[in-house]
């Protein structure tokens, strides 16, 4: 398969713990390439560092040591600001726990990514209301997080994740809680973004159907890389 230059560089890279007097290691020499327009899916056992690496590959966390490159920039010497400006421009990110602001609604939670952005308030209206339709969430727009079930918060998140049209998704383990019609209905979703948007995809599953949606899968075991 062909890709597109290499978005993601990790090199060596470690993260740590202090636990008591000694270090506990969640990624241990952690090497990894990944080019633009590639769809990958993380493997391994809980707390195998999954997560964590995926954190680190969207600039929400920083490697105790090793280096990073992101599209090129140094991104671990960058400073707070202009790494969160990267963020914002080029990632979505759906997180495990979801995350969503309990204080906001629907509607304004996957509004949120767009304020940001240089659009005219009707332009934000209609990118909200073709997620909301997307996903199948239109009569849930005005409720609050707390009165969502657990799947459909899930849905939330991932249309918050794709209203900026992000370049690189990342993904921890999108269908979680999704029925297995839902899941797949996901999984198609990111299975045209990349082949027809060509948006990088990373994602974490435990599912080995989902990941054989991915290009590639990369299997982590006690914080180290195995690929297959
Ligand atoms: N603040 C912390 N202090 C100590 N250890 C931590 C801390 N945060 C995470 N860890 C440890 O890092 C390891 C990796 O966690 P991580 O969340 O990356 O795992 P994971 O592979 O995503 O697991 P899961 O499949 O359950 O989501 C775990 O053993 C966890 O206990
Ligand atoms: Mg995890």
């Amino acid at each position: 398969m062909q890709f597109g230059y290499e978005m993601i560089e990790l090199k060596n890279i470690f993260k740590w713990y202090q636990v008591g007097g000694s270090r506990s290691f969640v990624l241990k020499d952690v090497s990894l390439n990944i080019q633009e327009g590639e769809f990958i899916s993380i493997m391994g056992p809980s707390g195998s560092g999954k997560s964590t690496l995926l954190h680190i590959i969207g600039l929400l966390d920083e490697p105790d040591e090793g280096d990073y490159l992101f599209q090129g920039n140094e991104v671990l010497k960058l400073k707070e600001k202009q790494r969160s400006a990267l963020y914002k421009k080029h990632i979505g990110f759906v997180f495990q726990a979801y995350h969503l602001i309990d204080e906001l609604t629907v509607y304004e939670n996957i509004e949120t990514p767009l304020i940001y952005q240089d659009l005219k308030s009707s332009e934000r209206k209609a990118i909200v209301a073709d997620l909301l339709d997307r996903f199948g969430i239109v009569g849930k727009k005005d409720l609050f997080p707390v009165q969502l079930s657990g799947g459909q918060q899930q849905l939330v998140g991932i249309a918050r994740a794709l209203a900026a049209k992000p370049t690189l998704l990342l993904a921890d383990e999108p269908t979680g809680n999704l029925n297995s019609k839902q899941g797949q209905e996901i999984m198609e979703t990111f299975l045209r973004l990349n082949k027809e948007d060509g948006v990088t995809i990373i994602q974490v599953t435990h599912s080995e159907k989902n990941a054989a949606y991915g290009n590639r899968i990369i299997n982590l075991l006690d914080g180290q890389i195995s690929e297959v």
